[in-house]
C-alpha cells in the first residue's frame, strides 16, 4: 500500500519553500500526501533554529508526536532543515531526547537523498544526511505548491549565507552562497503565471546578493537584471523579494524597483539595531549613516515604498543608550512594519563564542516592549495616512473574519480587506482606503 506522508513546516519561508521542495521529490518516488499528522505512516517535520523558542515548540511537538506510535510502530518521524544541520546525529539519541525518538535527520542541502534515506529506514536502520553542499539549489525540481492559495507563490532563488552576522545561525545551517540559473528561475515564473499565479516572492537568505555567471557567453546575472526579466514576463504578475541586506540595496537595484508597477512597491529591510557600535558588534557590515543613507535612497527614489525591518533587543553589551539608538532609528525612518525579537543567543555562532549574553532578561523584555509599543504606534500612523488613498489590490481569498468580506495584499504588502462582490483570488481591484487598524486595512471598492 502506498505510503502517506505529512510535512510540517516551522520558520521563515524559505523553509516553507523547502518543504514545497521535499514533496516534489517524495511525490515523484510514489508516497503521497495525508491530510493530517495522525493518517501519516511517515511525518517530516522541517525546522528552524533561528532562536532558542523556535527550537523549543518542535521539541514540544516531536514529544507530543510520540504518542502515535503506539496504534503505528512503524511510523517514520524525520527531523529536516535547520535544526537537523545544527544537531546531527544527536536528534537520534534517544537518551539525551529524553526518550523521544526520531528516525530521519535530514539538513537542507540534502533533500534529493530523501528516497534513500526512507528506504535505510525502512530496513530498520537510522538515517542521516546532513552534507552542506556548495552547489545544490533544487534547480530543476518543480516543487509541489501543497498549501497554496493559487494567487501567490514563492521562487527560491539562491541559498545559503555567507555574511557571518555573529547572532546568527544561519550560516552554519545552511552554508556557502549560491545563485540558481536564472534560466530556470524564469521559467518556473513563468509557468506559474500560467496556471494563474499573480504574485511571484523571489527568496534567499540574502536575496540581493544575487549572483550568476553564465560561462557560456560570459554574461552576468546580477540581482536587478533577474528582477527586470521576472518582471517583464507579464505586467499582471506582481513580484517581491526577501529578504535583503542593507549593504546590497544598489540604487540600481531601486531604480528597476520604481521604472516596473508589477515590481512591488514593499522593501523588507532588516537594520537589527540603531546603534552602529552595536552593529560592529554583530557584524553587519554597515553603520546606522550607512543604513539612513540607503532609507534615504529608498526614499528619493521610490516615494511610496512601504520600508520594514527586523530588530533584535537585548544584543550582547547594548546599553539603554544604544538601545535608545534603535528607537530614534525606528522613529526616524517611521517603518510600516517590523518583525521584533529578544536576542537568543545560539550555540556555536560568533557571538556565543565571543560576547557574553549578558543582559537580564528582565531588560530584554522591557526594551522589546518598549521596541513593540512603539512599532505599534508607526504602524498605525502609517496605516492612518493611507486612509482616502485608491490602491490596487490582489485578491488572495475570503477575509479570515467574515465570509461577506474578501482579503488582500496592495503594493505596499499591506492587507486590505473589503466587500465581496464576487471577486475570485487572483482579481486585481482598485480599493478605496476608508478605516484601519495598525495591522489591517479597510477599504471599499471603487468603479
Ligand atoms: N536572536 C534573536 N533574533 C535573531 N535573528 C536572527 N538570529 C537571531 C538571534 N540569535 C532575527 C534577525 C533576523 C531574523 C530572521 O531573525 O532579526 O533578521
Ligand atoms: Fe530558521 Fe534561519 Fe533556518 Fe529559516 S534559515 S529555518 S529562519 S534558522
Amino acid at each position: 500500500m502506498e505510503k502517506k506522508i505529512y510535512i510540517e513546516t516551522y520558520g521563515c519561508q524559505m523553509n516553507f519553500s523547502d518543504s514545497e521542495i521535499v514533496a516534489s521529490i517524495i511525490t515523484e518516488k510514489g508516497y503521497s500526501a495525508a491530510e493530517k499528522a495522525d493518517d501519516a505512516d511517515i511525518i517530516f517535520i522541517n525546522t528552524c533554529s533561528i532562536r532558542e523558542n523556535a527550537e523549543q515548540k518542535v521539541f514540544n511537538r516531536l514529544k507530543q508526536l510520540q504518542h502515535l506510535r503506539k496504534n503505528k510502530p512503524d511510523l517514520v518521524l524525520g527531523v529536516l532543515g535547520c535544526m537537523a544541520e545544527r544537531m546531527k546525529t544527536s536528534l537520534l539519541e534517544e537518551d539525551q531526547m529524553g526518550g523521544m525518538r526520531v528516525d530521519m535527520v535530514v539538513g537542507p542541502d540534502a533533500y534529493r537523498d530523501l528516497p534513500q534515506l526512507l528506504l535505510d529506514v525502512e530496513s530498520g536502520q537510522k538515517a542521516v544526511n546532513v552534507i552542506l553542499s556548495s552547489e545544490e539549489t533544487y534547480a530543476d525540481i518543480s516543487p509541489v505548491r501543497y498549501a497554496s492559495n493559487g494567487v501567490s507563490a514563492f521562487i527560491s532563488i539562491m541559498r545559503g549565507c555567507e555574511n557571518f552576522c555573529t547572532y546568527c545561525v544561519v550560516p552554519f545551517t545552511r552554508g556557502k552562497e549560491r545563485s540558481r540559473d536564472p534560466k530556470t528561475i524564469l521559467r518556473e515564473a513563468r509557468l506559474l503565471f500560467q496556471q494563474g499565479y499573480r504574485e511571484i516572492t523571489l527568496l534567499g537568505q540574502n536575496v540581493n546578493s544575487y549572483r550568476f555567471r553564465e560561462d557560456q557567453n560570459d554574461t552576468i546575472w546580477s540581482f536587478p537584471v533577474l528582477m527586470m526579466a521576472v518582471a517583464e514576463i507579464d505586467s499582471s504578475l506582481r513580484v517581491r523579494f526577501a529578504t535583503s541586506h542593507p549593504k546590497d540595496m544598489s540604487d540600481e537595484l531601486l531604480e528597476v524597483i520604481a521604472a516596473f508597477p508589477n515590481i512591488c512597491k514593499a522593501i523588507h529591510l532588516p537594520a537589527q539595531s540603531g546603534s552602529s557600535t552595536v552593529l560592529r558588534r554583530m557584524n553587519r557590515k554597515y553603520t546606522r549613516e550607512d543604513y539612513l543613507d540607503r532609507i534615504e535612497a529608498i526614499r528619493r527614489i521610490i516615494p511610496e515604498c512601504a520600508i520594514s525591518t527586523d530588530i533584535i533587543a537585548g544584543f550582547c553589551g547594548e546599553t539603554e543608550d544604544e538601545h535608545q539608538e534603535t528607537i530614534s532609528l525606528m522613529k526616524n525612518v517611521e517603518y510600516d512594519f517590523a518583525y521584533m525579537f529578544k536576542y537568543s543567543e545560539r550555540p556555536g555562532t560568533l557571538a556565543a563564542k565571543k560576547y557574553p549574553d549578558d543582559i537580564p532578561e528582565k531588560v530584554k523584555s522591557q526594551r522589546l516592549q518598549e521596541i513593540i509599543n512603539l512599532q505599534n504606534e508607526l504602524s498605525l500612523k502609517s496605516n492612518q495616512t493611507d486612509i482616502g488613498k485608491v490602491f490596487e489590490v490582489l485578491v488572495e481569498g475570503k477575509s479570515r473574519k467574515s465570509d461577506k468580506r474578501v482579503s488582500g495584499r496592495n503594493s505596499q504588502n499591506k492587507v486590505v480587506v473589503f466587500d465581496d462582490n464576487g471577486y475570485k483570488p487572483g482579481d486585481y481591484v482598485q480599493v478605496k482606503v476608508v478605516e484601519c487598524s495598525s495591522a489591517t486595512l479597510k477599504g471599499m471598492a471603487v468603479k
